[in-house]
């Protein structure tokens, strides 16, 4: 089992890119697959969670040719052709990993097929709630069963359904499974909409604008027509701001430091952690320079002291995934940190209530716990610990970047899951664990294959 082991750092000055951003592989893998040609994809995330969609919709008949790799991860170019809206029926059950974005958006396209199908996960996975895409899929006509050990949870058979439009109303505020509907109301006749209680991240409408699909979008209210085929597209993956976001803590919190981070993703509904940071004290310029379908840019962050600040309730969605490692950079701040409402951090890859809180307790730090999130209250020094991933990536990467600031060693035990969602860092860690500032340390080796 691999670990990370962090020391200190005194200085980060660095320039790089991350990977692929997972939401939009995912996205594109789907699509490109269920599209009438051949797209090229370029920077897609090789990880596994994308890697398993893409085999997935292999399996229901896309055809993949890969162009690029990151050396010894996975494809990063890639050749996808689709089936043109006639999936075939797999062979075996598909193997989701520990992905809840993909199998919920799978579940969306099986959903309406004259074939039965099965999605299936890891442990993780298995144990996170489907009933929030089962029953807005069931409304549609969708006989999807639940067959795991918890009730309503994977794997899921999902049985031949002709299915119809609805009109939904998400109960929590969730893109995956605002996206399951959309996708199947591709599939079942008229016009599917869904109404969400707060904005989510809008990849889905953004790509299914990228592929031609026609969609209304009426303030929280998004509907799309059945019947309608994705055209094939060229498209380029911005960088993983939810992976940029551990670095920009580094540095936010490190006075002294600079970091440039290179064609990152800036879409709107993903950029609170920008906002954070800049209300926590660190300067920071970002420049969207390409704006085709999902804004990309760069973003230059300059550490300062950090104080405390009270993330809000509407902020809660668009930075779901960085509260783990914002929560490390309200240890490191003077004052209090306050983050409620965030309840649906309990259903992540792991409780991410519990795993944060007893990981910063274990490195010294003031926390309160409470159902719906936490407290913080900054400035005790971290110290080196011996720490948990439990298996979950952006736990693994948080806790690293926590060590970085700690008095002493902290070893991150059990972190080759950061390959679900962040090839390649571990490399990025060495890089910034030496102190170098040559940016070909911190380029990611790939391997073209034209
Ligand atoms: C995702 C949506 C978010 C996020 C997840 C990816 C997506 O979950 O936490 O990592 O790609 O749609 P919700 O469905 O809870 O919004």
């Amino acid at each position: 089992m691999s670990d990370f082991r962090v020391t200190s750092i005194s200085r980060l000055h660095a320039e790089f890119s991350v990977p692929g951003d997972k939401s939009i592989s995912h996205r594109a893998a789907i699509l490109g697959g269920l599209s009438n040609g051949t797209c090229h994809i370029r920077n897609f995330l090789p990880s596994e969670d994308c890697v398993n969609t893409l085999r997935a919709m292999q399996a229901i008949g896309a055809r993949c040719e890969v162009i690029e790799e990151l050396d010894g991860f996975g494809p990063t170019g890639l050749r996808l052709t689709g089936c043109s809206m006639k999936p075939v029926a797999p062979t075996a059950p598909i193997d989701c990993g520990n992905s809840g974005t993909g199998m919920r958006l799978l579940a969306g396209v099986l959903a309406g097929q004259v074939f039965e199908s099965e999605l299936f996960g890891d442990a993780s996975l298995s144990s996170r709630p489907m009933g929030r895409i089962t029953t807005p899929l069931g409304t549609m006509g969708a006989k999807i069963e639940t067959l795991g050990e918890k009730p309503g949870c994977a794997p899921l058979r999902i049985h031949p359904a002709g299915l119809h439009a609805i009109t939904y109303e998400l109960p929590v505020a969730s893109a995956q499974v605002k996206s399951a509907v959309l996708l199947a109301g591709l599939f079942a006749d008229g016009r599917t909409t869904v109404i969400q209680p707060a904005e989510t991240r809008d990849h889905t409408e953004r790509m299914f604008a990228a592929f031609r699909l026609s969609l209304r979008r009426d303030g929280n209210a998004i509907s799309v027509y059945g019947g309608q085929t994705p055209e094939a597209c060229d498209f380029q993956v911005p960088g993983d701001i939810s992976s940029a976001a551990f670095w920009l803590v580094a540095a936010a919190a490190m006075p002294g430091s600079r970091l440039l981070l290179k064609d990152v993703g800036l879409n709107p509904t993903r950029t609170a952690i920008l906002k954070v940071l800049s209300r926590m004290g660190a300067h920071m310029i970002d420049i969207v320079h390409d704006s085709a379908g999902e804004p990309i840019g760069n973003v230059e962050i300059h550490g300062a002291p950090l104080k405390g600040t009270t993330i809000l309730e509407s902020e809660i969605p668009n930075l779901i995934d960085e509260i783990p490692v914002i929560a490390v950079a309200a240890a490191l701040a003077e004052g209090k940190t306050v983050i409620r409402h965030a309840a649906e951090l309990r259903v992540k890859e792991t409780d991410r209530i519990t795993t944060v809180v007893n990981n910063l307790r274990a490195m010294g730090a003031d926390v309160d716990e409470f159902d719906d999130g936490m407290e913080i209250t900054g400035g005790n020094p971290l110290r080196g610990a011996e720490l948990e991933s439990f298996g979950d990536h952006r736990i693994a990467m948080a806790f690293a970047i926590a060590g970085l600031f700690a008095k002493g060693e902290t070893v991150v035990r059990d972190t080759a899951c950061v390959n679900t969602s962040y090839p390649g860092f571990s490399h990025h860690l060495d890089a910034v664990l030496r102190e170098r500032s040559n940016p070909a340390d911190f380029t990611l080796p790939t391997v073209s294959r034209e």
